[in-house]
């Protein structure tokens, strides 16, 4: 594992964008995972400013997104999918129909996950996976557990994301309870994993999970366990 440790926000999203920028130089038809929340707006903004001055081309790109809240669809502006496209698809030629988020609103969540993880695997696992860290140490939305869970699930969000996410939302109760989100099984998959964490408030829980014991009770400390993580920090 690699932890990197820079002195602001701006060069945590430049340092992001170069490596997800390089991703897509050296393998034109990669799949990125992304993520949302908002850790990754920098780095958004600083690819689109790649894309806009012929630097990138998001043309053969493929990805797939962590997770997304049950219950919110394209149209509601706290739903990752309206996230993404606004942020990041809207301002790169990557093709929509190549993006993927799963889809909170779903009949059946079970099937939903069965489906994106196929899916995954259709594309042939993710090449370069962006991750940002909850404060509870969860990523994506696997929230701490008994278990890792290892396929694409329905989580009951904790309290203590509640209350961070409520941030985005008009009031905590419009925050929904619940979201899908990728299992570890992609994420651990993933050929090379990028977790960005910014602010003081994040130091406790990345020593936890980068310098702690593994274990389900602090989700991100199983990346302890791949062979190609990089943490970018920025304390400011
Ligand atoms: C949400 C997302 C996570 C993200 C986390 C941290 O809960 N589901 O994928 O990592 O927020 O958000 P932020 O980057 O705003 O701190």
């Amino acid at each position: 594992m690699k932890f990197i440790t820079v002195e602001n926000y701006e060069k945590l999203s430049k340092m992001t964008s170069d490596i997800i920028g390089a991703q897509v130089i050296l393998k034109p038809d990669c799949v990125l995972g992304l993520a949302t929340g908002s850790s990754p707006l920098g780095a958004y903004a600083s690819l689109a400013e790649k894309c806009e001055k012929g630097e990138l081309d998001f043309s053969g790109v493929r990805s797939v997104n962590l997770d997304e809240y049950v219950g919110l669809d394209i149209t509601n502006d706290q739903s990752y999918r309206y996230f993404m496209n606004k942020n990041l698809f809207e301002k790169i030629n990557i093709k929509l129909e190549n993006t993927h988020v799963p889809n909170g609103c779903a009949s059946d969540l079970k099937k939903e996950g069965e489906e994106y993880d196929a899916l995954i695997s259709a594309l042939g696992g993710i090449d370069i996976q962006l991750l940002g860290i909850g404060l509870d140490g969860h990523i994506g939305f696997n929230e701490p557990d008994d278990v890792f869970v290892k396929e694409t699930h329905t989580v009951k969000l904790d309290e203590s994301t509640i209350e961070a996410n409520s941030r985005f939302f008009a009031s905590k109760d419009d925050v929904p309870r619940e979201a899908i989100t990728m299992g570890m099984m992609s994420i651990m998959q993933a050929k090379k994993i990028v977790l960005i964490a910014n602010g003081k408030s994040k130091k406790d829980i990345l020593n936890k999970a980068f310098f702690g014991e593994i274990t389900p009770r602090v989700p991100a400390s199983i990346l302890q366990l791949h062979p190609d993580v990089t943490v970018i920090y920025s304390e400011n």
